[in-house]
């Protein structure tokens, strides 16, 4: 008798993109994460949208493609992090992204930065913070003092953030947003 097996099922393995085998319509999947994960649902246009993509993804397969990480279970996607190492708030490339600037006194500190999307349903399943974990493990190999991360001040992800050892930097007041840095020093154990 056949036994019925989910994705879910199956552990996902975690590594850099580069390292990882083909996956199959992998430029579909990816984008299926980043926009239902996205709090940003609608556009006004395609190249809003396009835009939006690649600001806050599609640049960091671009120039960060060794930073760039893979959760897959079987042959699907279940999870990424797009990381960059070098200070943001220094480097020009993000000049487009206002909050860097204010926090352009803290990113000396915790110069790499990341973001993180997990599918709905193999969240709270420990992909995330593996994820973390690979990524904080190559930039400790490559001598890299700390690493952040922006998100919204109020975000139901900041208990995740804690958990995997990062901590509150600096409040972040952008417009109407209220955003909030997180760092996790990388020097120390
Ligand atoms: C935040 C996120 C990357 C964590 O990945 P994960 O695989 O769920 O992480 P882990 O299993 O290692 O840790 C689970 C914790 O993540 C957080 N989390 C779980 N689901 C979440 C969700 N839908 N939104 C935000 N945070 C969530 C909770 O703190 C959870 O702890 P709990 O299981 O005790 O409630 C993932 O949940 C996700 O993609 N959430 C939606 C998008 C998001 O917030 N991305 C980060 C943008 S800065």
């Amino acid at each position: 008798m056949n036994e019925e097996r989910t994705d879910a099922a199956v552990a996902p393995t975690v590594a850099r993109l580069a390292e990882s085998p083909e996956i199959a319509d992998f430029s579909k999947q990816l984008d299926d994460i980043f926009f239902t994960s996205s709090a940003t649902k609608s556009f006004a246009s395609d190249d809003e949208r396009r835009a939006f993509r690649w600001r806050w993804l599609g640049r960091y397969l671009d120039a960060d493609s060794d930073w760039f990480y893979v959760a897959v279970s079987g042959n699907r996607l279940v999870g990424y992090l797009a990381g960059a190492i070098d200070d943001p708030a220094q480097s020009g490339r993000f000049k487009d992204i206002a909050y860097f600037t204010e926090i352009s006194a803290e990113t000396g500190k915790y110069p790499a930065h990341l973001h993180v999307n997990v599918v709905e349903g193999f969240r709270s399943g420990g992909v995330g913070s593996r994820l973390i974990e690979r990524f904080v493990s190559d930039l400790r190999a490559a001598n890299i003092r700390g690493v952040h991360l922006v998100t919204g001040r109020h975000s139901r992800n900041i208990p995740f953030y804690l958990k995997n050892g990062f901590v509150p930097v600096k409040n972040i007041t952008c417009g109407a947003s209220e955003s909030i840095m997180l760092g996790r020093p990388l020097n120390r154990g």
